[in-house]
Order: structure tokens, then C-alpha cells, then sequence
């Protein structure tokens, strides 16, 4: 079983894939499947600004697109030079709607494998669609 320590490391590895030359903000996640596979994200930024995706979705996508739906867990880990709090976007967060349980699932916003603060999805998105 994948610990929280764990999954903030794997996402920190994900953030060196950023691609975000135009804000310069680095996010990587590490999203943890039912199954205890790992999907890792990192944004991906468009120079028509719009077509960006964050670090969150990436990682829905990539494990969705091969047949996963269930999750546990995502680790969050992003910022500058230096991991600052990165909480999920509001479309990140319906799409976690779309495939995780509001009560269990598991969204760790974390600035290390020490710092971090752990959320239920229904925490970040009351009353969601
Ligand atoms: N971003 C993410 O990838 N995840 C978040 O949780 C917050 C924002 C990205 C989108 C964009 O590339 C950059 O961070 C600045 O908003």
C-alpha cells in the first residue's frame, strides 16, 4: 500500500516534466488507482493560453485512457523554483467528481514529503454537480 510519503515523492518526480513556460509555475501529481497503480501528471502549457492542462487532469486522463476508474488518492506538488500550497483548480476538481467518492478520496497538497495537507474531495467541492 502506497503511503503518503510516497506519493508526494513520485509527484515531486512528476513536476520535473513540467511544461509551463509561461507562467513558470511547476505542478506534478501523482494520482494512486483502487487497483495500486500510479498515474503521474504535470501541466502542460499551450502559447494560446487555453488548451493548458494541469498536472491534475493529466494524470485522470492518462489513467483513465488506460481503462482505470477507480482512485484513492492524489499528491499534489507545485510552485516555482521551490513548492509553495497548489491546491486544485476548480475543473480539476469536477473531474475528480466525475470518477472519485466525495468521502474517501484523498487529495494531499503537499510542499514535501513532511509538509503536507491531506483533503477529502467533498472538502474541496461542497455541494458539487
Ligand atoms: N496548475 C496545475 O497544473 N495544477 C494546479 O493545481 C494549479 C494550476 C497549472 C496550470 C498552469 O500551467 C499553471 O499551473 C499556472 O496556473
Amino acid at each position: 500500500m502506497t503511503g503518503d510519503a510516497e506519493l508526494i515523492r513520485i509527484a515531486r518526480e512528476a513536476r520535473e516534466y513540467a511544461y509551463s513556460p509561461y507562467s513558470g509555475f511547476r505542478v506534478g501529481a501523482a494520482l494512486l488507482c483502487a487497483d495500486g497503480t500510479i498515474y503521474k501528471g504535470c501541466n502542460i502549457e499551450n502559447r494560446a493560453y487555453g488548451p493548458t492542462n494541469c498536472a491534475e487532469r493529466t494524470a485522470f486522463f492518462k489513467a483513465v485512457s488506460e481503462g482505470k476508474k477507480e482512485f484513492a488518492a492524489i499528491a499534489i506538488v507545485g510552485g516555482g523554483e521551490e513548492p509553495v500550497w497548489c491546491y486544485p483548480c476548480g475543473v480539476c476538481r469536477q473531474v475528480m467528481a466525475e470518477f472519485c467518492e466525495p468521502d474517501s478520496f484523498q487529495i494531499i497538497c503537499a510542499r514535501s514529503e513532511r509538509e503536507y495537507k491531506v483533503y477529502t474531495l467533498e472538502e474541496l467541492l461542497p455541494e458539487m454537480f
